[in-house]
């Protein structure tokens, strides 16, 4: 049985173990979604993880709604993460970009327009703007045309993400966001070729992944699903023959990898968790599987042993511990991060919490 500091191949990644960061949104880019030096630094000080999956980055000035969030649709922000990729490849690490359209949850505020989405619906809370948090607006839903345009999009920025630096790409189909919009059928209530049956609701991340595959190689793409959990309003009344079918899909088209966030215990927004999928994927889905949430040393390793995960990715330990592989390695203490800076702004609880050794410095 593999052991969390295993080496792993994830297509044509070789990650030295199998720690990943999960991908962490946290709002230190400027208002053009330009990556910078701070991020690179903060990026380059957790390149011990197996892999690092960037925080969500836009394809789309349409697909980008949350404030100083990244993008990957122009020649600027391609400048800005190769400062970021450069750092990290420095300190010996891997980065891939995670790919994302936030779909319904895009306030026109941000400057995309109507928000677009699989049906007309309008997300539930609030969207974060400039001006603080405002009520979600009705989503357009979206033609065969922009849905052709928007498949464009992710093979663009795909291209761009490679033209950056990265080592790969992940396509954020998790969380409520526009890929998640099109799959589970709490939001999509199309009856076209992209809605109704299961096949349908495959089709649109079918033809992303296909996309992005032909742009960069399929043995750099993969994908992550938050399955089990009612996220911003997008859930499915069956998330195992949905899971199953999707895990067939991925088989097919030889995604090598895929993260699922799959939670076993009510989640920070109060969500209850559904029946995990990962055992029902399993035997269906010949590539690597890496699972999330509510993750530390001991029961990642116990996670590992059930047979299921090839790796495990850690999201909120990575922020308050860049360190987080060598502590997990010796069983050391993890610090808590202060959630009051996770999306602040600026290097206050982004690039200063030491690491062990500083600390004994
Ligand atoms: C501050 C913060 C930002 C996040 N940003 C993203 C993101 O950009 N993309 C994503 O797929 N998930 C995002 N997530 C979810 C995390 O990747 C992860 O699934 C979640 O924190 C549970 O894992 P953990 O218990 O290891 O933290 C975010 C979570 C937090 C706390």
């Amino acid at each position: 049985m593999a052991s969390l500091f295993d080496p792993l191949q994830l297509g044509a990644l070789d990650l030295p173990n199998r720690i990943a960061m999960a991908p962490l949104t946290r709002a230190r880019a400027n208002r053009e979604a330009v990556p910078n030096e701070l991020i690179a630094a903060y990026y380059a000080q957790r390149s011990a993880a197996g892999l690092i999956i960037s925080e969500a980055t836009g394809i789309s000035r349409e697909g980008l709604g949350w404030p100083n969030a990244p993008g990957l649709w122009n020649e600027d922000q391609v400048e800005g993460w190769k400062t970021v990729t450069n750092a990290v490849h420095h300190a010996g690490g891997r980065i891939v970009a995670q790919l994302w359209h936030m779909g319904r949850l895009v306030h026109p505020d941000l400057g995309g327009g109507q928000p677009v989405s699989s049906s007309a619906t309008k997300a539930p809370d609030f969207a974060h703007t400039y001006e603080g948090k405002k009520p979600y607006e009705t989503a357009r839903a979206l033609t065969y045309d922009d849905i052709q345009r928007i498949v464009g999009d992710y093979a663009t920025a795909a291209r761009n993400a490679i033209a950056a630096g990265f080592d790969g790409i992940q396509i954020h189909g998790a969380n409520g966001y526009l890929v998640d919009q099109f799959l589970r059928n709490g939001a999509n209530f199309r009856t076209d070729q992209y809605g109704c049956s299961i096949e349908n609701r495959l089709r649109f991340m079918t033809e992303v992944l296909q996309a992005v595959g032909a742009e960069i190689g399929i043995d750099r793409v993969g994908i992550r699903f938050s399955p089990n959990i009612l996220v911003q309003g997008v859930e499915d009344s069956d998330p195992i023959k949905l899971f199953k079918a999707v895990a067939e899909k991925l088989e097919d088209l030889q995604v090598p990898w895929v993260e699922l966030r799959e939670a076993h215990q009510p989640t920070s927004a109060g969500s209850i968790p559904t029946e995990p999928v990962s055992p029902f994927m399993r035997p269906l889905y010949s590539g690597k599987i890496l699972l999330n949430s509510d993750y530390d040393g001991p029961s990642a390793s116990a996670r590992m042993a059930e047979g299921i995960a090839d790796g495990i990715s850690f999201g909120r330990p990575f922020i308050s511990n860049p360190d987080l592989v060598h502590r997990l390695a010796i069983g050391a203490p993890l610090t808590e991060g202060d959630t009051s800076t996770f999306y602040s702004g600026g290097a206050d609880g982004y690039v200063d919490y030491p690491t062990l050794e500083a600390r004994a410095a």
